[in-house]
């Protein structure tokens, strides 16, 4: 049995004043969980989240990170940094970074390799756009960006990835793929780890689904066979809501 995963990407929002609040709404909401609980948040935010969430059951991510170990990279912040602060996991290859910050199958990559050598938990992001869905590209794109992210990463290492399929036209759009649709992607994901590794680490990888995931429409999606947790976008930042999602 995969243990679920419900993370939240809090993206650029909440100060470090605002994080603390939010933590200390959503302890109290999500401390029987049954599943890893996980927040993401702005790279400022971190340590007062770490602090926050000491003793508890959350665990905290950042939402980037960086491929080399040190240098010449201004604005960017190396995988051993956020191991010091006490990071346990990081999103890399989120389609907003795709999308806006020319982030490509081959940086993704680079980034894993960086993260899981740090021992960080890596929250691997993939899913096809609106136009690659309507062209009849998801097979092609989601065993692309699996297939290019995991290169070089052995069966071992798979230990400490997540993989979340998020279609990029269900991102804060409201729009949610049916669960079956998220159900029929995620086998496509998994099929493609069986085919890189074998069957027994598609069994085990974990796979969340993500876009407008909400209280409404989480207990469905977790029922889905396939589908073993979130990545919680809009509905992450009210201290409720997440924690009707973690408790779906
Ligand atoms: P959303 O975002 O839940 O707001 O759609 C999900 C994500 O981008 O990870």
């Amino acid at each position: 049995m995969r243990r679920p995963i419900i993370a939240g990407n809090w993206k650029m929002n909440n100060t470090i004043a605002e994080t603390r609040k939010l933590i200390n709404e959503l302890k109290p909401l999500v401390k029987d969980a049954k599943c890893d609980v996980v927040i993401c948040t702005p790279f400022t935010s971190l340590a007062a989240a770490i602090e926050e969430t000491k003793g508890t059951n959350i665990k905290v991510g950042a939402q980037n990170v960086h491929w080399a170990e040190k240098g010449a990279f201004t604005g960017e912040i190396s995988a051993k940094m956020l191991l010091e602060l006490g990071v346990e996991y990081v999103i890399i290859g989120h389609s907003e970074r795709r999308q806006y910050f020319g982030e490509t199958d081959q940086s993704v990559n680079a980034r894993v390799k960086a993260a899981l050598a740090a021992s960080l938990k890596v929250i691997l992001c993939i899913g096809e756009t609106l136009d690659e869905r309507e062209k009849g590209l998801i097979e092609e794109v989601l065993v692309r960006q699996t297939t290019e992210a995991l290169k070089g990463i052995d069966k071992a290492q798979l230990e400490d990835i997540i993989i979340a399929y998020e279609p990029v036209w269900a991102i804060g759009t409201g729009k949610t793929a049916t669960s079956k649709d998220a159900n029929d992607s995620i086998k496509i994901v998994r099929d493609t780890v069986a085919k890189l590794y074998d069957e027994e680490a598609a069994q085990k990888i974990r796979i969340q689904y993500g876009g407008s995931m909400n209280p409404s429409n989480a207990s469905e999606l977790m029922a889905m066979p396939e589908i073993d947790g979130g990545l919680i976008g809009g509905a992450s930042l009210k201290a409720e809501d997440f924690a009707k999602v973690v408790n779906y």
